[in-house]
């Protein structure tokens, strides 16, 4: 099983949009997903219309019933996010192994839970690198975090790198000097459009970075997969939508098996 999180300390960058369709587009694959909804605004368990108020992540830190997995279809299931989840996070603050309690109920749960018939689980985050959101990165493989061409698109991706070596350096096993976080960083350029002035700019930057996997363009189809709550691999199922798009659906299918190249 694979373990990826969407992280970004900056907000409204598309980790839940990319979260939510790369796991549709595992489903179309033919893998199972879990997606953790770690982001106490609840916006990939509600893009599933779920709205749940126990057995939620908020179980996972602070134990008062069984965490619930939720199955959306046969080859999705969700751990819905709570509402309350950074009241939660405060009420942990003082505990030494903070940072490693969604790695501990992995290893508590791993069979109990039936965790181990998934071929990933994909992780949404709060835009910011709280104690959750290491507990986020302290189980992945892969982080995965969206950048976007403003003003202050690469100076998110410089603070998200110094956080992620300080939380690496931090995590270390006392005696072989290794850190427990094994997880690999990697920034999508998402929202990036086809011919304006900071595009071109942000794309010159982008070619001299090779942490930056796959670029995104900026396309209103991404808006209803919220509004919707339709993935663009369902979209593309649709002839008359395929066609008047096909360009951007051809180049999708690309960006999609580079993001899958990231995790395995
Ligand atoms: N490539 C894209 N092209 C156009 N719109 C996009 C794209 N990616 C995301 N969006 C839109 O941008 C908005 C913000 O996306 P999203 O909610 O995924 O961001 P987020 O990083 O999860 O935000 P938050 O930090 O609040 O959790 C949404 O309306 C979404 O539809
Ligand atoms: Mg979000």
């Amino acid at each position: 099983m694979k373990i990826a999180t969407f992280s970004a300390i900056k907000g409204g960058v598309g980790k839940t949009t990319l979260s939510y369709n790369f796991g549709q587009w595992l489903k179309h694959q033919g893998k199972k997903v879990l997606f953790i909804d770690l982001d106490h605004q609840c916006n990939l368990t509600q893009t599933f219309d779920i709205y749940e108020h126990t057995g939620t992540v908020a179980d996972i830190f602070n134990p008062k019933s069984e965490v619930k997995i939720i199955k959306i279809d046969d080859s999705l299931s969700i751990i819905p996010g709570y509402m309350r989840l950074d009241e939660v996070e405060k009420s942990i603050a003082t505990q030494s192994n903070k940072d490693m309690l969604l790695y501990m109920w992995l290893e508590d749960h791993y069979q109990g839970l039936g965790l181990d018939q998934f071929d990933f689980i994909l992780i949404d985050t709060h835009p910011d690198f709280s104690t959750i959101t290491k507990n986020a990165i302290a189980i992945s493989h892969s982080v995965f975090s969206p950048i976007t061409p403003s003003e202050h698109g690469f100076s998110s991706r410089d603070i998200l790198i110094e956080r992620f070596n300080e939380f690496k350096n931090e995590m270390v096993d006392f005696k072989t000097r290794e850190s427990y976080i094994t997880a690999k960083l990697y920034f999508i350029a998402n929202m990036v459009k086809h011919n304006t002035k900071s595009s071109r700019e942000f794309r010159e930057v982008l070619n001299h970075i090779d942490d930056v996997i796959i670029v995104v363009p900026n396309k209103e189809l991404f808006n209803n997969t919220t509004l919707e709550k339709k993935s663009i691999t369902d979209m593309a199922a649709d002839k008359s939508i395929y066609n008047k798009h096909k360009e951007f659906f051809i180049n999708y299918e690309e960006v999609m098996k580079e993001l899958l190249k990231h995790i395995e």
